[in-house]
């Protein structure tokens, strides 16, 4: 800390940064919403992209190209190549654009993409 003119120097670390060294980033339960997917209650932090919560799920991919019948998940992360798309409380919505809301219910066709399955 600079005590001259009673600003922390650059890179010097404040009170504030002294108290908070060692803990881990926490979240309270205010931050937290429960969702629905493919029908399993879960538990995210509120305003996560939902493509961050399916993927943190261990969901690569949850549609199928109409046309191809590729397995298909987020490639741009950005709202451009609809490859995310998926039902949320039954509209369609690009998961990488839409933020997870309580009480949302996500749709995917995940059971489509699994090897194995009718296509
Ligand atoms: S990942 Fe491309 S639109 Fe969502």
């Amino acid at each position: 800390m600079n005590a001259s003119k009673g600003k922390p120097r650059r890179g010097s670390l404040t009170d504030h940064d002294q108290d908070r060294r060692g803990q881990t980033p926490t979240s309270t339960p205010s931050q937290l919403v429960s969702l629905v997917v493919d029908g399993l209650p879960i538990t995210a932090l509120q305003g996560q992209s939902l493509a961050a919560v399916l993927q943190t799920m261990g969901y690569l991919w949850w549609r199928r190209n109409p046309i191809t019948q590729q397995p298909r998940g987020p490639f741009c992360g950005m709202g451009v190549c609809f490859e995310c798309e998926l039902l949320v409380n039954n509209q369609r919505r690009r998961a990488c654009l839409t933020h997870v809301t309580d009480s949302m219910v996500v749709t995917t066709e995940r059971e489509r993409c699994m090897p194995g399955a009718d296509l």
